[in-house]
């Protein structure tokens, strides 16, 4: 059992069951959404309903259950399987130019992101770059969502040709060939197998795009391949470990929540202005915004046609109706050699939703939180204001393919310009040690 998701569930349920025991309370699909907030006479505190405070507390970040393990990654939460991770993270070294690491499209100082609408690598990628952020509670990655843990995702960008440009063996001998990152790996995984006869592991070699490469890869004894994947799904382990701990701070918002929850008006004013307010109340209202932005990330966590206009000049992208099946036949997923998981750990996985009009050019939703940090905005940068996003919901276009999951609101600029100054409360330090925003000291 995918214990994250549990904890997911439990938690909206518990939202979910505490606003259906409130006594005023109207009946609420549990397969469409949570509470939204219910126009009605209903008895309010400071301004909000019984429901829509129960709401609001789903949002706030004091709502976010501790991080579950991932059962795939037995080194998720080790510390020094973090350390490692976050060497590699910030290593140009690891890469086929030298010149890329994960900090250069994931920028601790911009929320890690890259400000631009497709990222840039050793070439140009197909889409922007989204946050990692307190990503590892969502049970899929990608935009796609094409891989179905944090560790076997660190693993892609490696082997793109536009990312870090270079394949596994490389990588490997990159990491067996110092001394330090040999030390601090055998000191968590155990010793490095013998690489050194290169006619067995061949410089580059790796099932890659490059066909010199790729040949390689399969001219190698299938054992061999197997030593070379262990290592390499370690080092996305490790990765994942460093990840785990980037998580995001309380914004302006939580302490409009905590405020409220107390009592203290004069807090709750302190907080939030009146616009920010009104914003707040179109978000989990009118605007229907909280359909897919919920739970304190503000993410349900699943796939949407949000009727995005397509990149210019770009292909039409399927989403996650391509990227679930690509989850599904990875050789790293939770059900593969490489995890840890046992069978019953991959529900997730096992029973994914694999086919459906609704997954057609599905994406992400992603969090919300820290937004005004992460321009430009959707899967390929489409939009490069929040004004704009705010316009695109509003008018809730024709998708270039598939159904779209919008219905066009109908709201006033002004409520536009609320609901935007809303969006700016949700900004914040990140959560975490300022030592985790930089290459690790030796
Ligand atoms: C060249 C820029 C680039 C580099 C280098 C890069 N990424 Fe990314 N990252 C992206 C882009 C673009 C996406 C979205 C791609 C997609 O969805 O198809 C992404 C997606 C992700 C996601 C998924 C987030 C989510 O919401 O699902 C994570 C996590 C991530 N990257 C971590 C890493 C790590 C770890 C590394 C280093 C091993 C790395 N990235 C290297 C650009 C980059
Ligand atoms: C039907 C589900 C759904 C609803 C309703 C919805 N969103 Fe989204 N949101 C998404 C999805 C999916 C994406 C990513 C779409 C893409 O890239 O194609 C997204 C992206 C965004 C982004 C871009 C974030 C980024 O980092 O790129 C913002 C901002 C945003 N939504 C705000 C809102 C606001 C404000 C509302 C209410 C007016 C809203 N959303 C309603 C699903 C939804």
């Amino acid at each position: 059992m995918k214990l994250k998701i549990y904890a997911g569930i439990l938690l909206w349920l518990t939202v979910f069951l505490t606003s259906c025991a409130a006594p005023e309370s109207t009946a609420v699909s549990p397969t469409t959404s949570p509470p939204t907030a219910v126009p009605s006479t209903e008895t309010t505190t400071l301004g909000w309903t019984n429901n829509e405070i129960a709401t609001l507390k789903s949002l706030w970040l004091d709502s976010l259950p501790d991080l579950p393990p991932d059962p795939s990654n037995a080194y998720g939460d080790n510390p020094e399987a973090a350390v490692l991770g976050q060497q590699i993270f910030f290593d140009t070294r690891f890469s086929s130019n030298g010149r890329v690491s994960c900090a250069t499209c994931h920028q601790p100082d911009r929320y890690f992101t890259d400000g631009l609408p497709l990222s840039q690598g050793v070439g140009q990628t197909g889409r922007g770059a989204p946050t990692i952020v307190g990503i590892a509670y969502s049970p899929w990655f990608f935009w796609d969502g094409r891989r179905d843990s944090q560790w076997a995702q660190a693993l892609g960008p490696m082997e793109s040709a536009v990312e870090h440009g270079a394949n596994r063996t490389f990588y490997a001998h990159t990491l067996a060939d110092d001394p330090d990152y040999r030390a601090l790996y055998e000191a968590i995984f155990g010793p490095l197998p013998d690489l050194s006869d290169r006619s067995r592991f061949p410089d580059s070699a790796g099932p890659v795009e490059d066909e010199t490469a790729n040949a390689a890869w399969e001219a190698m004894s299938p054992a061999d391949r197997d030593a070379i994947n262990r290592i390499f799904a370690n080092m996305g382990k490790a990765i994942a470990a460093y990840e785990r701990q980037i998580m995001p701070g309380p914004a302006s918002f939580d302490a409009y929540v905590a405020a409220l929850l107390d009592g203290d008006e004069a807090a709750m004013q302190t907080a939030l202005t009146e616009d920010e307010a009104a914003g707040l109340r179109l978000f989990i209202g009118e605007a229907k915004c909280i359909r897919c932005h919920n739970g304190p990330l503000f993410t349900n966590n699943s796939f949407h046609n949000a009727a995005v206009p397509a990149a210019e000049g770009a292909a039409l992208d399927m989403g996650r109706i391509k990227g679930v099946q690509e989850a599904v036949e990875n050789e790293f997923n939770c059900l593969g050699p490489y995890s840890d998981a046992g069978k019953d750990d991959c529900a997730e996985l096992r029973y994914a939703k694999v086919m459906g009009q609704e997954l057609i050019s599905a994406f992400k939703v992603p969090t919300l939180r820290n937004v005004v940090k992460t321009a430009p905005y959707m899967h390929a940068g489409q939009f490069a204001t929040l004004a704009e996003v705010l316009d695109h919901y509003n008018h809730a276009p024709i998708p270039p393919i598939g159904h779209s999951d919008l219905v066009p609101l109908n709201l006033s600029d002004g409520e536009l310009a609320q609901l935007e100054a809303f969006l700016h409360t949700l900004s914040s330090p990140l959560a975490v040690n300022p030592a985790l925003l930089a290459p690790p000291e030796n």
